[in-house]
């Protein structure tokens, strides 16, 4: 991965984290954004930086106003529960921000008016009548998920402001065919309505050379949002018919689009952490310190797209680097709350009494930052007994046990240059992982210097030799003490919780989450008191894990059954909802009553008809070497690909694969093309043949590729 912050600057840095809805609660998939920025921001801090953490909750939007009115309370009454859950979640998680806000507070609301008055003076917001759905029974305007329909690139049912179940695509207001009301399921209408537009087709050139120049963080954010330039930007439709939100100036039955005051609440925080700090926002904001943003990867195009060009219009800085992280799957499944993909922080991990910092290596160590992480308990078992436990805890244990039984202070000694030299070395790669922002490297670093400890104690034999030289076994013991006080503080960044007991155990002095790295390197002084030390970690056993994969098996039971319940009464109410069905079809739909129930899976594992091998033959199958890889605009899942099939010129390909495989992921590798199907269209971009690939008809789509490197175009027979 590339890193485009200046490595050894000195400027403030202003962190920030994409803000959680404050509309449900916190998941294990929300912390790939929370975690690592937490680890960031104290990593940056042990190396002496000036930083500034931020976040706060996302309050506005139509699915905040829906579900409280589905609830009967309030949206403030609703936002201000899941506000306060989040706020503790992350706090029990040793997430600490230098301001948690929300974006209802009063700052936000200033800041979002002065920005939106500055597009206004500059030229960049014009208004523009559009067709807005209206229902008329309910006798409102329905934005975004008020209103369902089906989608106009790809004909699946989509809501106003996207076509979530289909291509993935932004849908803008009046788009979406056939609306209806989600709130009476009555058919809604389009009406006439002003509504305020900004300009972003005018920041194509800036945007260009932004993402290809100046901003950092990483590579896939960088390059999603640069094939998304490349192609077509249009303009923005940024206001809402509703109440809650902050309004529109000078029209108040307008509100802006809540991807408009919710990233502005990155400033309005800032500003609260200033104001209570006697500090300034504007050496982030209006100065060139720096502003790091950590996301998901799913909202890549708003902060390296809407956020960069409403800041740079509004005359504001723009952000030094995006850094969004996989997305992340559980027990190898999509994660989905329906389908009961979900692990809740709290009640199914925080309340069984798993340490947060268990969970936090994981999310730190799993996988690349890029890379999508899959959650499972069992590979959270075996990490933490395989390395937390059975490495690091063993060199910490052993070493604080042994020096205390036989010592019970530090030892007289010396530290060795071959110690010495290893927690230097540690500790720059440590630094510049970070820099990279390669947590797992980062973690595998200091895991690998926890391992040269258990080495030097292990062939040292301190037990042998308290026996014949105290003195030299203090020495050894000097040196094992020193690495595991360099190790608490490598650590600390990822395990706070934990390190904090290690350090005192130690006998430091002051907080370890305040020395910095540094500090290592400095030798402990003989006579320090140690404590009798406490395991810090403990394995995790078998039962425990098999208990909570009980708990998710039944969650997931339990929405299959939901699921299948829903599906049943819309299928026994199908017949009187049949109007508009041609009779034929109506007399096939009643003849196969069975086909309608089955399930995918089912359909998938029922063999089909035996052929020729005539009709085999008339495929022509291919190996092809994918030359260019990169995402289709605005859709979440295709991939335009071009692919080297043999021929003088690369094929194009539009293939399902963005939620499986990053473009990067695919360029260079030898993939399986079905070179003879017939073109089809697909969101607007020629697809000459497709993809192959397996699919298990759950959640694992795999690429086929030959196992060995092959010439592009052989056929495959
Ligand atoms: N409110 C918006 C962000 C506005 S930022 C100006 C939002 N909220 S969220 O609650 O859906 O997500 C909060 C953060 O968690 C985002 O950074 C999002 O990318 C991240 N994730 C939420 N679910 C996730 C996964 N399943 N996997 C990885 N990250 C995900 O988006
Ligand atoms: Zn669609």
């Amino acid at each position: 991965m590339e890193i485009k912050m200046s490595e050894s600057s000195d400027k403030p840095v202003l962190v920030t984290c994409g803000l959680p809805y404050a509309n449900g609660k916190a998941h294990v998939g929300h912390l790939r954004t929370y975690v690592p920025a937490d680890i960031f921001a104290r990593s940056l801090r042990k190396e002496g930086r000036d930083v500034t953490f931020v976040c706060g909750s996302d309050t506005h939007g139509t699915p905040i106003v829906v579900n409280a009115e589905e609830l009967g309370i309030t949206p403030k009454e609703l936002v201000e529960i899941y506000h306060r859950h989040f706020d503790e979640t992350f706090k029990q998680l040793g997430i600490y921000f230098d301001a948690f806000g929300t974006t209802d507070d009063p700052e936000n609301h200033n800041r979002t008016l002065d920005i939106v008055n500055r597009l206004i003076e500059k030229g960049y917001l014009y208004p523009k009548t559009i067709e807005i759905a209206y229902c008329p029974k309910c006798n409102r305007f329905l934005p975004d998920r008020y209103v369902e329909g089906s989608c106009p690139h790809c004909g699946e049912t989509a809501r106003g402001d996207e076509c979530d179940q289909g291509c993935g695509k932004h849908l803008e207001p009046g788009e979406l065919q056939n609306p209806v009301c989600t709130i009476c399921g009555g058919p809604a209408e389009y009406r006439h309505q002003e509504h305020f537009f900004f300009k972003l087709s005018e920041f194509r050139d800036y945007l260009m050379n932004y993402l290809s120049n100046d901003l950092g963080g990483t590579i896939n954010a960088r390059n999603y949002a640069l094939g998304w330039v490349k192609q077509e930007l249009t303009d923005w439709c940024i206001t809402r018919n509703l109440e809650w939100g902050v309004k529109f100036p000078g029209h108040d039955d307008l509100v802006v689009y809540v991807w408009v005051d919710a990233p502005i609440g990155y400033i309005a925080f800032t500003e609260e952490w200033a104001a209570q700090a006697g500090d300034s926002w504007e050496k982030f904001w209006k100065g060139d310190g720096e502003i790091v943003h950590f996301i998901g990867g799913d909202i890549t195009y708003h902060h390296c797209i809407f956020w960069p060009a409403m800041l740079k219009g509004a005359d504001y800085s723009v952000p030094t680097a995006v850094v969004a992280s996989g997305m992340v799957k559980i027990e190898d499944k999509k994660f989905s709350k329906t389908r009961g993909y979900v692990v809740w922080v709290g009640e199914d991990y925080l309340d069984h009494g798993f340490h947060p910092d268990l969970l936090r290596y994981y999310l730190a160590s799993y996988t690349s930052h890029t890379k999508e992480l899959n959650f499972s308990w069992r590979v959270l078992q075996e990490k933490i007994n395989s390395e937390l436990v059975a490495v690091f805890g063993n060199f910490l244990y052993r070493t604080m046990l042994f020096a205390f039984k036989n010592y019970g202070e530090v030892p007289e000694g010396e530290l060795e240059p071959e110690v010495s030299a290893q927690i230097e070395k540690t500790i720059e790669e440590v630094k510049a992982a970070m820099a990279e922002y390669e947590f797992k490297k980062a973690v595998d670093t200091a895991m690998t210097f926890a391992s040269f400890g258990n080495t030097y104690f292990q062939s040292h034999e301190p037990w042998a030799l308290i026996k014949e030289d105290r003195v030299a076994c203090g020495q050894v013991l000097y040196n094992c003490l020193q690495m595991a006080k360099a190790l608490s503080l490598i650590f600390e960044p990822v395990l706070p919780g934990r390190m904090e007991t290690a350090w005192e155990q130690l006998g430091q002095e002051g907080s370890v989450h305040e020395a910095k790295y540094e500090e290592a390197l400095v030798p402990l002084k003989a006579g320090t008191k140690l404590a009798k030390p406490e395991i810090l970690f403990t394995k995790l056993e078998d039962d425990r894990i098999g208990e909570m994969e009980e708990i998710a098996n039944q969650r997931v039971k339990a929405a299959d059954a939901k699921k299948a319940a829903a599906k049943g009464s819309a299928e026994a109410k199908a017949p009187k909802k049949s109007d508009g069905m041609p009779p034929a079809e109506e007399a096939k739909a009643a003849e196969k009553p069975e086909e309608a129930g089955k399930t995918k899976e089912a359909e998938e594992k029922e063999a089909l008809p035996l052929v020729e091998y005539e009709d085999f033959a008339k495929l022509d199958i291919r190996v092809g070497k994918v030359l260019l890889a990169e995402p289709v605009k605005k859709s979440k899942k295709l991939l335009r690909l071009e692919v080297d099939i043999g021929e003088e010129k690369p094929r194009q390909l539009v293939a399902g694969m963005s939620s499986y495989y990053a473009p990067e992921e695919l360029i260079g590798k030898h993939i399986v093309v079905l070179a003879n199907l017939k073109p089809a269209k697909l969101c607007g971009v020629e697809s000459n043949g497709m993809m192959l690939a397996a699919d298990d008809g759950g959640n694992i789509v795999a690429a086929l590729m030959p196992d060995k490197e092959i010439r592009p175009g052989s056929r495959i027979r």
